[in-house]
Order: C-alpha cells, then structure tokens, then sequence
C-alpha cells in the first residue's frame, strides 16, 4: 500500500496540486485525496473565469473545487486574481470600446487608467469577499517581472495604461477584503534567474515602502531535469525572506525534456530520463526540507502525467513532469522523496 505524499511532509509543509473540476470525481479524486492537503484551480480561477464579461461573475466551477476541498479537509489556494493571460478583453476596452491602449489623448488616458483600476478593484473585492472564509492563500499578480521589457516590467496592457498602479491596486483591495490573514502572494516563473530575481525583490522593495501589502512570493518553479540549479532556487526563496516574506513553491513540475529541446520522446521515454528525474525531485525536495522555514508549501501543476500543460507547451508532445505516470501509478520520482534514502 503506497504512503501518502502529504503525510509523509507532514513536518516540513502542505502538499499541494493543480487541478480541474473533472477531477473531482473518480480515480483521480481518489488519487488527489491519499496525497494532497492543498488544491488550486489550474484555470477555473482566472480572470476570464470567473468575470468573462463586465459584471457577470461565474462562480459555478470555483464552488465546485471549493466544495470538493472542504470535503476532504483539504486547503484551496487562489490561482490568480490578475494576469495578463486569460483576462477578458473587456478590461483594457475605453467606454466607448475602444482599446485603451490605442488612445493618445493625455486627459483620455488618465480616465481610462481610473476605469481600468475600478474594475480591478471591483473584481478583486467581488472575488475575495466571496471566498475569504475558504481561502487563506492569494496569487494576487502573475507573471509581472519580464527583464526584457523597458523597466523590467512585463509589458502588458495592464501596465501600458496604469504603470504599476495595478500592483498596487489589487495588493491593496485583495488586503482590504481578505483582512490579516489573507496571505498575498507575487507570483512568477524563473524567480531563480538573477536578471528576474533581483528585478522582482526591487519592485517588492519598493512596494513595501509604500505600504502596499505584499506577504509573500510564489515561484512557479517550472523546471526541468537539467537545470536550473537547485542552490539558485534556495538562494532567491532566502534573498526574499530576508524583506520578511514567506515563500511558497506554486506551480512545480520537472520537463524530461532540456528546455531548447523540441524532440519528442513518444511512447518511448528513456529508462534514464526516468531515473535523472528521480533524483533530481530527490535533490530538490531534500534541500526543501532542510530550508523548510522559509517555504510555506510545495503546489504541483498536476498530480499525474495524464494530464499536464506540458504535453501542449511549448509544443503538443509526451510529458512526463509528475509524480504519477499516466496510469496514475507512482513513479520513481515518487519513492525518490517519500523515501530518499
Ligand atoms: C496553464 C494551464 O495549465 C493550462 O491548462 C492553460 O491552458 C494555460 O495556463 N503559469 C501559470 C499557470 O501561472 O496559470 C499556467 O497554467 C502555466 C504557467
């Protein structure tokens, strides 16, 4: 009989994964209830989730998950009141329907910033009102930090018409709805990058200083089984915790693949890809433990190869990032950190 995976974390942080309402049901609620404490939606909490339209707010697939949590005394984390990904266009459209981007007049501009930071605030509080009984943990932005882009902040419609004043707008509002212990989170990819890492404490940095209530940061922590370093990892997560603020693994799964690499191993994933994995999730779940004050939780992408973003992305293929193959069997992975010795 296979151990649990949360039970035997039980002393270090909650076990988390990815997950989609059909889940909820069948061998893979079976599978999520033996392993994991803690669940996050992998879409149905996003911004064109949940308020599609201006206004219309769905709440059917959110309840759902939320349902299913509490039923198995399982934490939810929110996944993610603001991106610039699966947002609804209407956001970024002027009150005539125009992109807001698009406009040049300066006085035009300034409202439309106005109109753009009401409906965000209308939607983080609409959405943290609802759920701040439930939900404890917030990824309140994603995917902000984007090196390349003037200022190193991602380029995205929300920051051409507001600046930063979107980070600012849903840090504060997600505080003011959820209280003190709503913790919110800063959520983003390559935080072990230094390019990315020193650009995100800057902007967090500068945040704090005016009083805007960031609790912590989410490191997505895509990786593979050829890198990034796992010092590097462990360096960003002890460089954010000396601003006093928690870390937290959020989105972890390990591509078999190098991440320039556009082959495809089909049905036939080398016995040694398997093996590197191993050791890898080895590797990085023993330095976890040994730096478990500074890491509030580990939430995987998935529970099982079957299912995973990864298999689309970059490009349809076979994956195999988790812990569970495709039959929902454990894998190697799997003993590697339950019993690493
Ligand atoms: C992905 C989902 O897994 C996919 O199903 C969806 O099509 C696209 O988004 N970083 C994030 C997640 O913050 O929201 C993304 O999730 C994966 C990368």
């Amino acid at each position: 009989d296979l151990p649990s995976l949360a039970k035997a974390f039980a002393d270090y942080f909650p076990i988390g994964a990815a997950i989609e309402p059909s889940h909820t049901s069948g061998l893979k609620a079976e599978l999520l209830k033996k392993h994991v404490n803690m669940l996050v939606a992998e879409n149905v909490m996003k911004p064109d989730a949940i308020q599609p339209t201006e206004g219309n707010f769905t709440w059917g697939n959110a309840d759902q998950l939320v349902a299913f949590a509490k039923q198995n005394g399982m934490e939810v984390r929110f996944h993610t009141l603001v991106w610039h990904s699966q947002v609804g266009a209407w956001f970024f459209k002027d009150s005539e329907g125009k992109p807001m981007i698009d406009e040049t007049d300066l006085a035009k501009r300034e409202v439309n910033k106005k109109l753009l930071l009401k409906r965000l605030d209308t939607h983080v509080r609409t959405i943290v009102g609802r759920y701040k009984d439930d939900i404890k943990s917030w990824d309140v932005v994603n995917e902000v930090i984007e090196p390349a882009d003037p200022d190193g902040i991602r380029a995205s419609d929300w920051y051409k018409i507001s600046g930063t004043a979107y980070i600012e707008t849903a840090f504060r509002a997600a505080r003011e709805a959820g209280g003190l212990d709503a913790k919110l989170y800063i959520n983003d990819y390559g935080t072990d990058n230094p390019a990315k890492r020193d650009r995100l404490y800057e902007l967090i940095k500068e945040m704090l200083g005016k009083g805007v209530p960031i609790d912590g940061v989410g490191h997505q922590t895509h990786i593979g089984i050829y890198g990034p370093d796992i010092a590097d990892i462990i360096e960003s997560m002890q460089k954010y915790s000396e601003l006093g603020l928690d870390n937290l693994v959020t989105e972890l799964d390990m591509s078999i693949y190098a991440w320039n690499d556009r082959r495809d191993y089909g049905a036939e994933i080398p016995d040694e890809v398997i093996k590197l994995q191993a050791n890898r999730y080895r590797e990085l779940f023993e330095a976890f433990k040994a730096n478990k004050d500074l890491l509030k939780g580990v939430v995987f992408w998935g529970i099982a190869d079957d299912h995973t973003w990864l298999s689309s992305f970059p490009m349809k293929r076979t994956e195999a990032p988790l812990l569970f193959d495709q039959q929902l069997h454990a894998k190697p992975a799997f003993w590697a950190i339950v019993d690493p010795s």
